[in-house]
C-alpha cells in the first residue's frame, strides 16, 4: 500500500472491526448460545453433544462474554485510533521524535484504561488487559515470575560479563539479500514443513500468518550484516506456522482447531528457534551446509567457535536483537512501565525518562535515543497493552515442555544431528497442537509436564547452557 492510502485504510479497518464485533455479539447468536449453555455456570443444557461439541460451546461462550463487554462504538473508536497511531509511530520512530507520538499514546492509554473498566478487574486494571492476551495470567502472578527470573538471570549475567568477550565479528559481515533468501529457503527445506501448505516471503518485520492449516505463510527480515538473525527468524516463524499446521483440520472453523493463547503460540516459535535451533546438535547438522554456502565468511571458523559466537551475551538496547539471557529483562522493562501507565503511576510525557531509568536499573545500559528506547516497538501504538508478557511466558513454556520431550526422546540431539526433525513435529502435534482449545494454558502445562507453570526449567536451562559456554 502506498503511504497515501493510510487514511482510507484506517476507515476500512474501523468499519470491519465494528462489523465483526456486531456479528460476534449479535442477539441472534446470543439466543442460540443460551439454549446450549448456561452463561453463569457453564453447564451444557442440551443432551447428546460430543466431547468436542461441548468444548466448542464452552469456548464460544467465553468468547461471547468477553466481546459482549465492549460497546460497539468503543471497538470502532479503538481500531480507528490505533490504526492511525501505528502510522504516526512509524514516522516518530524514523524522526526519533517522542513528542510526535505522545498525544496518540495519551489517547491509547486512556482507551486501554476504559477497556480495562469494561472488562472488569478486582486487583489492578492491568489484570484485565493481560488476561485478554493470556486468560490464565494476572499481574500478581506475572510479577512473581519476573522476580524469580531476575534472581537467576542477574547473577548469571554478572558472571558472563566478567568473562573474556566472545569474538563474533565474522557473523557481522555483509551477506547480500539474494544470498540470504537462498539460505532461508535452504534452512526451511530441512524443517518438517509441508511445501504445498506453506511459503516464505520477505518483509520489514518477520511474521507468521495462517488462513487455514493448509495455508500458512511466514516472512523473514534481511539485515545485510546479520545473516544469523535471518536464520533464527525463519526458525521462529516456522514454529508458529507448524502450530497452525498441526491444528486438527477436521474441526477447522471452530475453537477445537484454534490455538490456545498467544503465550502457547510463542512457546512453539521459541521452541524451534531456541530449544532446537540453538542446540549444538542442530548446528552440527546445519553448520557444514552453511559453511559451504558462505565459504568466504566461514572458512576456517570451527563449529565450536561459530557456536560460541552465536551465543554471545551482551545487554543491548533492542529487544528483538537481544540474546537469550537478556531477552526477558527487556520484556520486564515493558511490563513494569505499562503497568504504571495503565495504573496511573506514570504519565505519558514522562515515559522516555522512565524507560531510560528502567533500562539502567534492569540491564545496566541507557539508550542514546528514544528510537532505540521507548519508540522501538510497534505494540503500544496498536493498543496492545498486556501483550509483552506473553513473550516471556512463551520462553518459560518452551523450556518446561522441553523437559518432558527430552524424557520421551532421550536421543533427540543425536537424531537432530542427522537432520531428523519430523519426530519433534509429531511430539508437539500430539501433545499440544491437536488439542486446539480443549485446554487452557494452566491445564496444558499440567497435562504435558505434570507440573504447574514455572520459571525454574527456563532458568535451569540458561544456567546449564551458558555456564558450559562461558564460565
Ligand atoms: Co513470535
Amino acid at each position: 500500500m502506498p503511504p497515501g492510502g493510510n487514511p482510507s485504510r484506517t476507515q476500512q479497518i474501523s468499519l470491519l472491526s465494528g462489523l465483526i464485533h456486531q456479528e460476534r455479539t449479535s442477539r441472534t447468536f446470543k439466543k442460540w448460545l443460551t439454549k446450549l449453555i448456561s452463561f453463569s455456570t457453564e453447564r451444557i443444557k442440551v443432551k447428546g453433544l460430543s466431547r468436542g461439541e461441548k468444548i466448542n460451546v464452552r469456548e464460544w461462550c467465553h468468547d461471547f462474554l468477553r466481546q459482549d463487554k465492549l460497546p460497539n462504538p468503543f471497538v470502532k473508536q479503538f481500531s480507528q485510533v490505533t490504526a492511525e497511531a501505528a502510522q504516526i509511530w512509524s514516522l516518530a520512530k524514523k524522526q526519533n521524535s517522542f513528542k510526535l507520538f505522545a498525544p496518540f499514546l495519551e489517547k491509547i492509554v486512556s482507551l486501554c484504561r476504559q477497556k480495562a473498566e469494561f472488562f472488569g478487574f478486582s486487583d489492578h486494571p492491568y489484570d484485565a488487559l493481560l488476561s485478554y492476551f493470556e486468560p490464565c495470567m494476572t499481574t500478581k502472578k506475572m510479577t512473581a515470575i519476573f522476580e524469580g527470573l531476575q534472581k537467576e538471570i542477574k547473577p548469571l549475567l554478572k558472571k558472563i560479563k566478567a568473562e573474556h568477550p566472545v569474538s563474533a565479528s565474522f557473523l557481522h559481515r555483509n551477506v547480500p539479500e539474494a544470498k540470504q533468501m537462498e539460505l532461508a529457503h535452504l534452512l526451511l527445506s530441512y524443517l518438517p514443513m509441508e511445501k504445498a501448505y506453506s511459503r516464505l516471503d520477505l518483509s520489514s518485520h518477520p511474521f507468521s500468518i495462517a488462513m487455514h492449516p493448509h495455508d500458512s505463510r511466514i516472512t523473514t527480515r534481511i539485515v545485510p550484516k546479520d545473516f544469523l538473525g535471518n536464520l533464527f527468524s525463519v526458525l521462529h516463524e516456522a514454529g508458529h506456522s507448524l502450530y497452525e499446521m498441526g491444528l486438527p483440520i477436521e474441526s477447522w472453523g471452530t475453537p477445537l482447531a484454534e490455538s490456545i493463547s498467544l503465550s502457547v503460540h510463542e512457546s512453539q516459535s521459541r521452541w524451534w528457534e531456541t530449544r532446537i535451533g540453538r542446540s549444538y546438535g542442530f548446528w552440527k547438522f546445519f553448520y557444514p551446509k552453511l559453511q559451504k554456502e558462505l565459504p568466504g565468511l566461514l572458512k576456517g571458523v570451527s563449529l565450536k567457535k561459530f557456536y560460541a559466537a552465536a551465543h554471545k551475551v551482551k545487554p543491548s538496547f533492542i529487544r528483538v536483537d537481544a540474546d537469550e539471557v537478556t531477552y526477558n529483562l527487556h520484556v520486564l522493562v515493558r511490563f513494569e512501565l505499562e503497568k504504571d501507565l495503565i495504573g496511573g503511576a506514570l504519565a505519558v510525557h514522562d515515559l522516555p525518562e522512565a524507560w531510560n531509568a528502567k533500562m539502567k536499573e534492569v540491564l545496566g545500559i541507557v539508550p542514546p535515543t528514544d528510537r532505540e528506547g521507548c519508540l522501538q516497538d510497534i505494540h503500544w501504538s496498536l493498543g496492545d497493552f498486556g501483550y509483552f508478557p506473553t513473550y516471556t511466558l512463551g520462553n518459560l513454556l518452551a523450556a518446561q515442555f522441553f523437559l518432558r520431550f527430552a524424557k520421551d526422546h532421550p536421543d533427540w540431539e543425536e537424531r537432530v544431528c542427522k537432520g531428523d526433525f519430523d519426530f519433534i513435529r509429531i511430539w508437539l502435534r500430539d501433545k499440544v497442537h491437536r488439542a486446539g482449545r480443549t485446554y487452557n494454558l494452566d491445564e496444558i502445562v499440567k497435562k504435558v509436564t505434570g507440573k504447574p507453570l514455572s520459571e525454574a526449567p527456563f532458568c535451569a536451562y540458561l544456567k546449564k547452557k551458558y555456564s558450559a559456554l562461558y564460565l
